[in-house]
């Protein structure tokens, strides 16, 4: 089955990394079970207009219930590693204050499973789905979420620090402040460029006081915290699109990682964020600062930039792949070995990091079910060629240790909903039936090599 690609397990070592990526929010369901408080994303789903076709997470996977087989099943897959989120309210249902026993108990019974298995468990603490009780106090625009996440991570790390070891701290946070807070297309759907500049700072700030709390409290943490990112082309050679692509690059690319790594944010390429001072207290630059173990990088697409002047503030927009000619997933995303390449080597370029993690990379596409089974192609070629390219980069002496497949099985693709399928397993959300598809049976052929 491995017959028509140019690699195999091995080429990447024997301490390579394999294992798939999910999040609570996506998977779980459950939304009021056992304790678990409101969180953004069930205010926000019930909105109409806001989620494609209406959809909502109430059941979505149904992992609350049916995790010991799911996990069975990425075993089947041949992964060793498994990814998931905690739901802040299902810790603690206001966000802060008293603990729900049961909330903790059912990442226990998780954990453990995965463990029975010899699956290595990896945890997000913060996968998007803010605590309503949180966001009605203001949110990630208040400073004083530096505090609620603080202890929040600390209560994580004391309860499953015995037994997880791998830790991301924030999942992708430019997608929390640009879709969140900015655009609204996400998640509490507020719509103003006056949330953009504090909401970063209180993202980055918790960057480092999360990775702070997780190595204070866990022996042995291999801690990191993970960043969307994509590899910026200008549209042409004028100044004015080179100088849009330095902004979006910043933007996209080097906006949490550089605080974290004791640069600042990238002011050099886009003057707006040097407005950031007016939200930074004393003391502030150096707390932002952490030493990560790893960084997660999760990248899907590349993307091509020219100047506008219709977008204020920022001055540039995207030209879409569609537009270019170029293949696209269902998302319209350019699919693109070669951007996964130029990104880790761009990130591999920064003395600060030390290792990296393919913390999340796959595709949609249309799946059909024919006689109880998926023949996406596309998305196996998609794996390929992006694996072909992390191998190179490994092979060019980039550090990359490890690689978390986007995602386990079809799920709750945000605003989305469930029309964006992911999964290496596809699911029918009306019997809750799971098939392997046949890009999760190439995985799990290519993992026993
Ligand atoms: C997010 C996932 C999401 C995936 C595909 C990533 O940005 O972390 O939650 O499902 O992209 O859109």
């Amino acid at each position: 089955m491995t017959g028509d690609i140019h690699f195999n397990k091995q080429d990447f070592g024997d301490d390579f990394s394999w294992g798939v990526a999910t999040a609570a929010y996506q998977i779980e369901g459950a939304v009021d079970e056992d304790g678990r408080g409101p969180c953004v994303w069930d205010k926000f789903a019930n909105i109409k207009g806001k989620i494609k076709n209406g959809d909502n997470a109430h059941t979505a996977c149904d992992f609350y219930h049916r995790y010991e087989a799911d996990i069975e099943l990425v075993r089947a897959l041949g992964f060793k590693e498994f990814r998931f989120s905690i739901s802040w309210s299902r810790i603690l249902p206001q966000g802060f204050g008293e603990i729900n026993e049961a909330g903790i108990a059912f990442y226990n019974r998780l954990i453990d499973k995965c463990l029975s298995l010899n699956i290595v468990p990896w945890i997000t603490l913060y996968h998007w789905d803010l605590p309503q009780g949180l966001e009605d106090l203001g949110g990630w625009k208040n400073r004083n979420i530096m505090e609620w996440f603080e202890s929040y991570a600390t209560i994580c790390a004391k309860a499953f620090g015995d037994r997880v070891k791998k830790w991301i701290v924030l999942n992708e946070p430019m997608a929390v402040v640009g879709l969140g807070y900015t655009t609204g297309l996400h998640a509490p759907g507020r719509k103003s460029i006056g949330n953009f500049l504090p909401v970063v700072h209180h993202l980055a700030m918790c960057q480092a006081i999360g990775g702070a709390a997780i190595r204070q409290n866990v022996a042995d943490a291999y801690v990191g915290t993970a960043v969307s990112c994509s590899y910026v082309h200008a549209a042409s050679a004028e100044l004015k699109d080179i100088r849009a692509a330095k902004r979006a690059d910043a933007l996209m690319n080097r906006l949490f990682i550089e605080p974290a790594l004791g640069m600042g944010y990238p002011i050099d390429a886009f003057g707006f964020l040097g407005n950031i001072k007016k939200y930074m207290h004393a003391g502030d630059a150096e707390r932002l600062r952490f030493d990560f173990d790893f960084i997660g990088i999760q990248n899907y697409f590349s993307v091509v930039v020219k100047h506008s002047y219709f977008a204020p503030v920022v001055w540039l927009k995207e030209v879409p792949a569609k537009l270019r000619n170029v293949p696209v997933t269902a998302m319209g995303w350019e699919i693109s070995g070669d951007g996964m390449y130029d990104i880790l080597k761009q990130f591999s370029a920064y003395k600060g990091i030390k290792e990296i993690i393919v913390s999340e990379n796959g595709a949609a596409f249309q799946d059909h079910v024919e006689a109880n089974e998926i023949h996406d192609t596309e998305r196996k070629s998609f794996y390929q060629e992006y694996l072909t390219a992390i191998l190179k980069a490994k092979k060019d002496g980039i550090n990359v240790r490890g690689y978390l497949a986007w995602t386990l099985m079809d799920n709750f693709e945000w605003a989305e909903g469930y029309a964006a399928r992911f999964g290496l397993v596809y699911l029918d959300f009306q019997s809750q039936k799971r098939i392997i598809k046949d890009s999760g049976k190439w995985f799990a052929s290519f993992l026993k090599t």
